[in-house]
């Protein structure tokens, strides 16, 4: 690929996601192309590349899954999830005592690791049993993925990173050389294709918000907008969870961090204004 073609490609998935592609990630990217090239039925990524500049909504749409990076786990960070554990539902419980309703939306839910893993520290809280209404929106910009995420089926490897094998038995169920998530998880979880850079609009108040490994894609401009845009659907006192490695450097305004809980960040209302980091 050349450094034109590079520019062009870069520029079109700047704009169109956030994300930004390294120059020095050629080979990276020429492989993520080539299964494109071969469905659109392309002679090269040139040829691909000059379709592009046209528009086609469904092959601008494939290249931009092509160029996803969708690594996840079950409980990745363990912490994370410990925190909203031992933390954030403690106070949510509480707060939401009266109306018993929690909306949370996982803002970056790749195969649906994340989600599933949220729906599973819901379950052990054991709060639908007690009445609660839990709304569990699960979104990416990367529909094949949110398909994945809504058949919940997961390979041998997927489940071993990071899945305790007594939630392994109690929470799937085997099929060949593969793992069902079970019918009731799955039914907690309502699954969407939006890009983080679209009207937030449709979205309810949310409770907490996980926002988790994609924000260090982007460019400092752009996390911070989608900061900001997640603030305004953030309940006053609710939690966002970003990933560790996104709490360190860059910024945006209206978040205060939890004391010695990284990643986990509350909206502040009115705000002492303190700034959330994030690095790449
Ligand atoms: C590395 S995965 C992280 C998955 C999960 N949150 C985790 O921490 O394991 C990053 C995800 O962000 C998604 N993503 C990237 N840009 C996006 C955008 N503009 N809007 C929505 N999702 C986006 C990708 O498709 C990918 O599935």
């Amino acid at each position: 690929m050349n450094s034109h073609d590079f520019s062009y490609l870069a520029n079109v998935l700047h704009r169109r996601t956030g994300i930004i592609l390294a120059e020095k990630k050629t080979h990276m990217i020429e492989t993520r192309l080539m299964p494109v090239v071969r469905r659109f039925g392309f002679r090269d990524i040139a040829s691909l590349l000059k379709e592009l500049h046209y528009g086609h909504e469904a092959l601008v749409q494939a290249v931009i899954e092509s160029m996803t990076t969708n690594d996840s786990a079950f409980f990745r960070d363990r912490k994370t999830f410990e925190e909203f554990r031992d933390i954030v539902l403690p106070v949510l419980k509480l707060a939401r005592s009266e109306t018993k309703q929690l909306r949370i939306w996982c803002a970056a839910c790749a195969a649906g690791q994340e989600p599933y893993s949220i729906a599973m520290v819901l379950d052990d809280a054991k709060l639908i049993d007690a009445g609660w209404t839990i709304t569990l929106i699960a979104t990416d910009i990367n529909s094949q993925m949110v398909a994945r995420a809504q058949d919940g089926i997961y390979s041998q490897f997927e489940v071993q990173r990071g899945l305790p094998i007594r939630r392994l038995v109690s929470n799937f169920q085997q099929e060949g050389t593969s793992w069902r998530i079970s019918d009731h998880l799955r039914r907690m979880v309502s699954f969407r294709t939006f890009n983080l850079l679209d009207s937030y609009g449709w979205l309810p108040d949310c409770d907490v918000v996980f926002c988790r490994n994609a924000l260090m894609y982007f460019d400092l401009k752009t996390r911070a907008s989608v900061l900001d845009r997640i603030g305004e659907i953030l309940a006053p006192d609710g939690a966002l969870l970003v990933g560790p490695a996104e709490s360190t450097d860059g910024y945006a305004l209206g978040y205060v961090p939890a004391d010695s809980a990284p990643g986990l960040f509350y909206k502040s209302k009115p705000a002492p204004v303190r700034r959330l980091s994030l690095v790449k």
